[in-house]
């Protein structure tokens, strides 16, 4: 496993995010009161990407049809996506947000 650097982590404000592209698809680096979360930039109910969704809490809502999903977990929590996202660790060296290339 690889980690990967996403972006200086003063760059992405609380309920902001950045993608990023992994060789396994695009990635969404979430930062809620600090903390970076990273799940696949795909919904599970229909494709749509999830960078850009509202955050509420610790879940991210889908701006296509609403579903949300645990930034925590990756679980669905409501219709009508079911299946979760994959998650990806995050951490930060020097200052930069890193993800790992693998959920
Ligand atoms: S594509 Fe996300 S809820 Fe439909």
């Amino acid at each position: 496993m690889t980690w990967v650097a996403v972006a200086p982590a003063a760059s992405i404000a609380p309920g902001d995010y950045a993608t990023v592209e992994l060789a396994c698809g695009f990635v969404a680096v979430f930062n809620v009161a600090g903390e970076f979360f990273a799940i696949d930039d795909v919904c599970t109910h229909d494709g749509g990407g999830l960078a850009g969704g509202a955050l509420e809490d610790y879940q991210v809502i889908c701006p296509r049809h609403g579903a949300r999903f645990c930034l925590r977990t990756g679980q669905a929590l409501t219709p009508p996506a079911y299946e979760p996202v994959r998650r990806y660790p995050t951490r930060i060296v020097d200052g930069v947000v890193e993800v790992q290339d693998e959920p």
